[in-house]
């Protein structure tokens, strides 16, 4: 049956990354037979320009009717200035709740031929390959009350609500051991649990959870350990579950450790396994429209969409091992760029992913 995709290029480099992205896409379409249609929406600090709001009602409802959303990334300083309600952000996080996509996989794999781009040493970095199961839909990002408002004495104060329900944590916490049970079956919980009550009662439902996973290890870290960590010794991790804030911050860190945050895609599903996918960098105002930007971590975000909303993990491969062969045979944009490889602009990239994707044709 033919997959609808929902493709929001969004802001900043999203159109540039999302294009690459759709090129193999294309070529898997003709070159293998994939059955899938694509319609592109607007999301973000673009939909806000064209039509006064960064989350329209028709993204919303092409998204709802979609198998998968494929985004590439949303803001930009241009836009900063604007009241929270319409912010480019508040178009992605309506998205998430709205659809309900609680659980966000953020996989960080060492690609051997960039070792040397980590930001650890090689040695410290081989053989790196974990996931980060993010809360996404709760915690601080969501909880209420939150808002801005004076004091008695006419001071300025801003102020955001920790929450979490048991059910919050006991979905994202299955998705987590089911996760760990597929791969190396160690799983480490993230929290603050000695500050923090919320945290307490995350650390105790993910325990009570782990009852029903005897064969998968779990362990407990207090976030700050948990960061200190992922830069002294990140192989020691396979899945790491954490709630949204402490995810946002792991992931992006966990991200240098592969060579750039240019590299790590994920997959963001609901109860059903219905997903948005997107890579984890954000819209890099900085050097859009440059042609430089590295599409990779969009590209294995399509991956991941063929793999968990297609139910197709033999092309997810493919795509992964095209990548693969990109970065073998010396490509690299600037971001991953080292001597005696080849600096290449972000379509170049994508042809080179292309090029060895029409490779493995028999
Ligand atoms: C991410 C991003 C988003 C987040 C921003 C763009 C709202 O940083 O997906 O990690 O904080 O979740
Ligand atoms: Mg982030």
């Amino acid at each position: 049956m033919t997959k609808k995709i929902a493709v929001l290029p969004g802001d900043g480099i999203g159109p540039e990354i999302v294009a690459e992205a759709l090129k193999v896409l294309d070529c898997l379409v003709r070159d293998f037979g994939l059955q899938v249609e694509t319609e592109i929406a607007l999301i973000g600090g673009a939909a806000y320009d064209a039509l006064g709001t960064p989350f329209p009602a028709a993204t919303l409802a092409l998204c709802r009717a979609a198998d998968a959303v494929l985004l590439g990334a949303v803001g930009g300083p241009r836009w900063e200035s604007l009241p929270y309600e319409v912010r480019p952000e508040r178009g992605l996080l309506g998205l998430r709740a709205e659809l309900e996509l609680f659980a966000n996989l953020r996989p960080a794999i060492l690609y051997p031929p960039l070792a040397a781009a980590s930001s650890l040493k090689p040695e410290r970095v081989a053989g790196l390959d974990l996931i980060i199961v993010r809360e996404l839909t709760g915690g601080l990002y969501f909880g209420q009350p939150r808002g801005r408002r004076l004091t008695p004495s006419g001071e300025r104060e801003g102020y955001n609500t920790l929450v979490y329900r048991e059910s919050e944590i006991r979905r994202i916490a299955e998705v987590a051991f089911q996760t760990a049970r597929k791969r190396r079956k160690r799983l480490c919980s993230v929290d603050k649990a000695n500050v923090l009550e919320c945290s307490e009662l995350w650390r105790e439902v993910v325990s009570e959870v782990g009852r029903d996973y005897p064969d998968v290890a779990l362990s407990h870290l207090y976030v700050d350990n948990a960061a200190m960590q992922l830069v002294r010794a990140p192989t020691q991790f396979d899945v790491v579950v954490t709630d949204n804030m402490f995810g946002d911050i792991l992931s992006d860190c966990a991200a240098m450790l592969t060579g750039s945050i240019g590299m790590l895609p994920s997959a963001s599903l609901d109860q059903r396994g219905k997903g948005l996918y997107e890579p984890i960098h954000g819209s890099a105002p900085d050097i859009a429209g440059q042609g430089i930007a590295n599409p990779i971590a969009t590209v294995l975000s399509l991956a991941m969409l063929l793999r968990y909303s297609c139910d197709d993990a033999a092309t997810a491969e493919r795509v992964e091992r095209a990548v693969l062969a990109a970065l073998d045979a010396g490509y690299r944009t600037a971001d991953i760029h080292s001597e005696g490889t080849r600096k290449v602009s972000t379509g170049e990239m994508g042809d080179a992913i292309v090029a060895a994707l029409r490779a493995f044709n028999p």
